[in-house]
This record gives structure tokens, sequence and C-alpha cells, in this order.
């Protein structure tokens, strides 16, 4: 019988990602994935410590495998990914958790392999981090979940210290992939069937910067220029890096979604300087109202932090007042999280929790009111999905439209992979209900 093993994600997309390339490692070891944690032989736990409720996840799901191991010896425990990276935590984490195998850190996840080899051949536990970022690895082979969708990098890193983030000091410097091996590996996936690309990076921008390489924009278009029908989307976009160039390509083909993901965090001014952002509300809405122009369909969603060090209700108010202007398609909205290492976990005038809690709770009910009124227009309208899965218990097919919407639709064949325009007959919060048409 094969070896299993199983994967548990927390945090990004980068993430999920990462974990596909993790499960890429293991298979290559004669490991098959498996669902149920139990009847596994490795656990692989990918970390994330951006806030510290998803710290605060991994630690209890770690905690809880104690027993599974106690009663497995041979079971192999391994945790990696953001939280393991920051100063002291892999120590941390060994005290804390002896029976974890091996502990690895976000610049040598590609060595897994090795760690594992050498685990299987010695009882004690391995424990490496690596300061600095590496070469970046080409070649991978992730074992991809997420078809039709693929993940593609095309940078790491993030060079832009917000003063409340732990990434730059757990990811390292920005990092670009040379393009003509992007392009190959979009070209690839194509071929073999994706019909939807999304390029990843923390800060996809600043694409090529530091090197002599093609910029984003330019990046863009040789990708939009491969045959195929298939979709692109990116993320993130730093709002202060936004250019108009990028607008045009944007409206330039019919394969790049028409919407952007451009966290804005804050409307006061006041704490966008604090928060280190280089952006003023005025700079953002600027940048909204060009994309609008070039495309004025585009939809656009956001990240928003409420309770950041200092915020007064005044500056809570500014946020509110600059989600009403912009009109977001969706929005994730986070109570400031403290983290230890970054500008922010120093600075004075943490703000009190049921302050946050209060400020969070109204922000949510008013980017809950814009995200049913988006979904709303769709209704009488036709949109093409592109179907991602069945959902067995309401018996329909879904798949999201270019703007990002969950779409459900019935259907007799298996749609999965296939566009499919549907008329949306109802519209539900974050989701359209229609009829293939
Ligand atoms: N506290 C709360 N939210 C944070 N984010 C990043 N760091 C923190 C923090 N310390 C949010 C930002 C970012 C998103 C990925 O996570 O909004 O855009
Ligand atoms: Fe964090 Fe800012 Fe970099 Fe985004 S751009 S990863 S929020 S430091």
């Amino acid at each position: 019988m094969s070896k299993l093993f199983h994967i548990v994600t927390y945090g990004c997309q980068m993430n999920v990602h990462e974990s596909e390339k993790i499960a890429g490692l293991l298979s290559e070891l004669g490991y098959d994935s498996c669902d149920d944690i139990e009847k596994s032989d490795i656990v692989v736990f990918n970390t994330c410590c951006i806030r510290e409720n998803a710290e605060n996840h991994a630690y209890g799901n770690i905690g809880m495998l104690k027993k599974l191991k106690a009663a497995n010896r041979d079971m192999i425990i391994a945790v990696g990914g953001c939280l393991t990276q920051q100063m002291n935590k892999a120590e941390n984490l060994h005290e804390k958790f002896p029976y974890v195998d091996i502990i690895f850190g976000t610049h040598n996840l590609s060595k897994l392999k090795d760690y594992i080899l050498e685990k299987r051949a010695s009882k004690k536990p391995i424990i490496r981090i690596e300061e600095k970022e590496g070469e970046i690895v080409e070649g991978e082979k992730p074992l991809r979940t997420s078809y039709p969708n693929a993940w593609v990098n095309i940078m790491y890193g993030c060079n832009n210290f917000c003063s409340y983030c732990i990434v730059p000091y757990v990811r390292g410097r920005e990092r670009s992939r040379r393009s003509e091996n992007i392009i190959a590996e979009v070209k690839s996936l194509v071929a073999e069937g994706y019909r939807e690309i999304t390029l990843l990076g923390q800060n996809v921008n600043s694409y090529g910067n530091g090197t002599d390489d093609i910029t984003f924009p330019e990046l863009l278009e040789k990708i939009a220029s491969i045959d195929g029908k298939f979709r692109i989307r990116f993320m993130t976009s730093h709002p202060k890096d936004f250019s108009e160039e990028l607008a045009r390509v944007m409206a330039g083909s019919d394969k790049i979604c028409h919407c952007l993901h451009l966290p804005v965090q804050s409307g006061s001014d006041s704490i966008l300087r604090a928060m280190n952002r280089r952006y003023t509300s005025a700079d953002y809405l600027k940048k909204v109202e060009i994309l609008k122009k070039y495309i004025p369909d585009c939809e656009i969603t956001t990240d928003l932090i409420v309770g950041f060090p200092g915020e007064t209700e005044e500056d809570f108010r500014a946020t509110c007042d600059l989600v009403r202007k912009v009109n977001f398609s969706s929005a994730f909205t986070f109570v400031y999280s403290r983290r230890d290492g970054t500008k922010a976990a120093t600075m004075p005038d943490q703000i009190p929790e049921e302050v946050s809690k209060r400020r969070i709770m109204e922000l949510v009910d008013l980017v809950n009111a814009q995200t049913r009124e988006h979904s709303a227009r769709f209704v009488g309208e036709i949109t093409e999905i592109l179907c991602e899965d069945y959902d067995a218990k309401r018996g329909l097919y879904l798949g999201r439209n270019e703007y990002g919407r969950m779409g459900y639709f019935a259907s007799d064949t298996d749609e999965r992979g296939n566009f499919v325009n549907i008329k949306v007959t109802q519209a539900n919060g974050v989701s359209l209900y229609g009829d293939k048409v």
C-alpha cells in the first residue's frame, strides 16, 4: 500500500499554491494525497502569521496531533511556512511541540524532500530555517488542486514594509522570476487545459524591478498573447505602483479579467502615512478613476484594516467615506493584529478591542451592503461562468464570472472546466443563481 500525506494550509493564495508545491515534492517521494489526517504517514502544516488568529489556529491544530503521534510513532509531522520563519519561532515551536519532526521555513521549502529522507534515517528532530532568501527555484512540479484555475508565481517577497505587516520579515526581499520561465509555464498550463491563470506576487506591479527583465504590464501583454481561450487574473496590486499603463493593458485584452484587487487598508491620510503605504486617499481615488476610464465595468475589491494604532473615530469615518466613494465589489475586512518585530507593534495608542470590534462590525455591514448591490446588478443579465466544481448537496454546478462572482446553475452534462453562459435569475450575497443559456 502506498504511503499517504495530508497538508493543512493556512492563509492566502500564495500559501495554497505553496502547498501544491509541497504536495508535488511529496508525490515525488512516492506519497499519495489523503483527506484523512489519521491515516496519513506525513502531515505538513503550511502556516501563516499575518494575523494572530492565523497563528493561533495553527498552534491549536498542531497541538491536537500529539495524541495521534503517540499512537503512531512512525507518522512524520512537518511544520513550515511564515510562522516558523519569524524570529525565534522555530525554537519556541520545538519546545512547545517536541513531537514535531521537521520544522522548515519559507526560504527552504524546496528542500523538504531532503529533510524527509533525513528524518526517515534518523530519530532526531530537524529544525532548519534559512535567514536569507535563496535563488528562485525553477522547474517545480506542483500537484495542482484548483483546476480549471492554476496559480503561477511571478515574484516572491516584498520590499514595502507597511508598518503593520510581517510579510517582508518572513518572505524576504522582492525577487522576480524571469519572464521567459513564467511564459513557458503559462503556455504549458493552457496546453494542459487550464482555463484560468492567476499570477501571484505580494506586489505584482513591481515585477521585474532590480532585474533587466520586462515590466508587469509588458509581462501581462505577453501572457495575454498566448493562444487559447483562458482568463488571466493577478494579485496583489499595491496602489502606489498601479499605473495607467497597466489599466491600458487590462483594457486591451479580453483575456484579462475586468476585476482588480487593490488593497487600500484605510481611508485616512494620517493612518495611511503611519502605515507607510505611500499614497493618500486622493491618490487612491485617482487610480480608481483611471482604471474606470479605461475599463468602465471593472470591479474593484480591497483589503481594509480597522483599529490601527492611533486610529481615531474621524480616521475610521474617513475609511467608511472612501468605501462609499469607491463602491467596492467586495472587501476583506481585518482588525489590526499586533505583530512582533513590525514598526506598528511599538507604536503608542494601541486601540482597545471593543473599539475595534465596533468599528469592524460597522464596516462589515457597509461592505456587505455594497457586495449585495453589486451582485444584484447581474440579475437579468447573461454572464459567463468558468465552471469549477459540482455541489452535490445543491445539485448545481458552480464557478466564477470574470468579475469574481460565484454563479450556480443546473446542467445535465459535466460542465467542469467549461465556460458556460448563464442568465442570472437571483442574487444572494456573493452568489448568483441562473439558468444555462
Ligand atoms: N493586522 C491586520 N491585517 C493585516 N494585514 C496584513 N497585516 C495585518 C495585520 N498586522 C492584511 C492587509 C493585507 C492583507 C493580506 O492582510 O489588509 O492587505
Ligand atoms: Fe505586507 Fe505591505 Fe508587502 Fe502587502 S505590500 S505584503 S501589506 S508589507
